[in-house]
């Protein structure tokens, strides 16, 4: 038994094996929530846990296979779950049941496992919650593209599916036939132009809230939140959403907890997808806008349906070099960016205060930045001082000496002048 989760870290399940249920959904059904997520390994597709206190998760079945039953559906769907060769890649799964059917539908984004063409969703039915579902086809709903998605159901019955279409540009919302296995009407194509993905939906006090990132891959960007009186009526526009990098993840699922409501969220390894992390953190709302604050971690009373939170204060920082998918690092003499990975320390930079500047140490090597762009020992010389300029959510670090500023162009970094357009880079406490 564990006693609080250590948000954006891996997660083990109650048997002490590794727990991947990434992109999750969950549901709540017959006392447990029920946790569906990707799984990627061998013929493993969609894996299901359960927990009575969102900490605690114990492993119920791999519940879609490359090898699952199939069969077809009355819509044109393809029934593949093999491209040249290699099994597909089934991302963000998400299941409601039916009391019309008595069948617990899933819903689910599906790549052909080579690239991000197929564009599908796909679905998948079963008696149980937690029983082998069986594979009814992929498909572009009103034939559309199809990409990060989520499910709705509202207080109704309704069931509605989220979907980023148009290539990501626009976030489709269609209403569901009554046996939640096929698309009624599309009924809105929100914040066209937008790309907003990885969309989480819930209710409060009779309004919709979805949550929902930019489109930049396996990297953490700026989330966003939106409200609504009807899933059907007009939404509101998007206000940020956590902070630059949603403290290093993106939105899955909204979970209530007692009269609380827990974004869960997925932290990605953009270099090794099975050391992905899960996030769990309370939403409070405010003027119709979600927020959320950082906690390291987080536990949860089933018997009051409480949380409690705790952070230790970290000096730790990555410098976001460029739009969402570089970073900085150093080899102790020269700068350079390098990807996102939570396990590279070269990623990690102090800023040692002095006055109104700062010393840019490069935690691994101890070295500083200088004003020419390399790393030199510590001092208080003019070289090796900055100024960090707020820009809105960027910042420019300008060197107290040249008064040049720190620019990074692809992976070459540079001093350029104050108005160069590459001189801005976002500072991202290490989470
Ligand atoms: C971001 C999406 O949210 C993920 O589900 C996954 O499709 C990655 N893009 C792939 O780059």
């Amino acid at each position: 038994m564990v006693t609080s989760i250590r948000n954006g870290m891996p997660m083990l399940d109650t048997d002490g094996k590794p727990m991947h249920a990434h992109g999750a959904g969950i549901m709540e059904d017959n006392g447990y929530y029920y946790m569906f997520g990707e799984v990627r390994d061998g013929d493993k597709r969609v894996a299901c846990y359960r927990s009575k206190d969102l900490m605690n998760w114990e492993f119920r079945n791999v519940v879609l296979r490359i090898t699952s039953e199939k069969k077809p559906h009355y819509m044109r769907t393809d029934l593949d779950l093999v491209y040249h060769g290699k099994g597909v890649n089934i991302e963000r799964p998400k299941v409601l049941y039916c009391e019309k059917t008595k069948q617990y539908v899933m819903w689910m984004h599906y790549e052909n496992g080579v690239d991000y063409n197929a564009a599908r969703c796909a679905i998948a039915t079963c008696d149980t919650v937690d029983g082998d579902y069986v594979y009814r086809g992929s498909f572009n709903p009103v034939g559309n593209d199809a990409r990060d998605c989520t499910l709705y159901k509202d207080k109704d019955g309704t069931a509605y599916f989220f979907a980023s279409g148009r290539d990501n540009a626009d976030m489709m919302v269609y209403r569901l036939s009554d046996d939640y296995m096929s698309v009624d009407e599309q009924v809105k194509a929100l914040w066209a132009g937008q790309y907003r993905e990885a969309p989480a939906v819930f209710e409060k006090n009779g309004k919709y809230y979805m949550l929902s990132s930019m489109c930049t891959g396996w990297n953490p960007n700026q989330g966003g939140s939106a409200s609504s009186f009807g899933i059907e009526d007009r939404w509101s526009s998007i206000s940020n959403f956590g902070d630059s990098v949603t403290f290093n993840s993106q939105p899955t699922a909204v979970v209530k907890f007692g009269e609380h409501y827990i974004y869960v969220a997925d932290r990605w390894d953009p270099v090794d997808y099975n050391n992905s992390g899960y996030i769990f953190l309370p939403i409070t709302i405010e003027d119709g806008a979600c927020h959320i604050e950082w906690a390291d971690e987080i536990s949860f009373d089933v018997k009051t349906k409480t949380y409690s939170v705790f952070s230790i204060e970290s000096e730790d920082y990555r410098i976001m070099a460029n739009e969402f998918t570089a970073y900085l690092s150093s080899d102790g003499a020269d700068v350079f960016t390098r990807p996102l990975s939570y396990k590279d320390e070269s990623l990690i930079w102090n800023f040692w205060e002095k006055g109104n500047c700062y010393n840019i140490v490069h935690k691994a090597t101890g070295k500083g930045l200088a004003s020419d762009g390399t790393m030199r020992d510590i001092s208080d010389k003019r070289s090796m001082l900055w100024t960090i300029e707020k820009c809105e959510d960027r910042v420019r670090i300008v060197n107290v000496e040249s008064g040049k500023v720190f620019a990074v162009r692809g992976r070459r970094v540079m001093l350029a002048s104050p108005d160069d357009k590459f001189g801005y880079c976002r500072i991202v406490r290490k989470y």
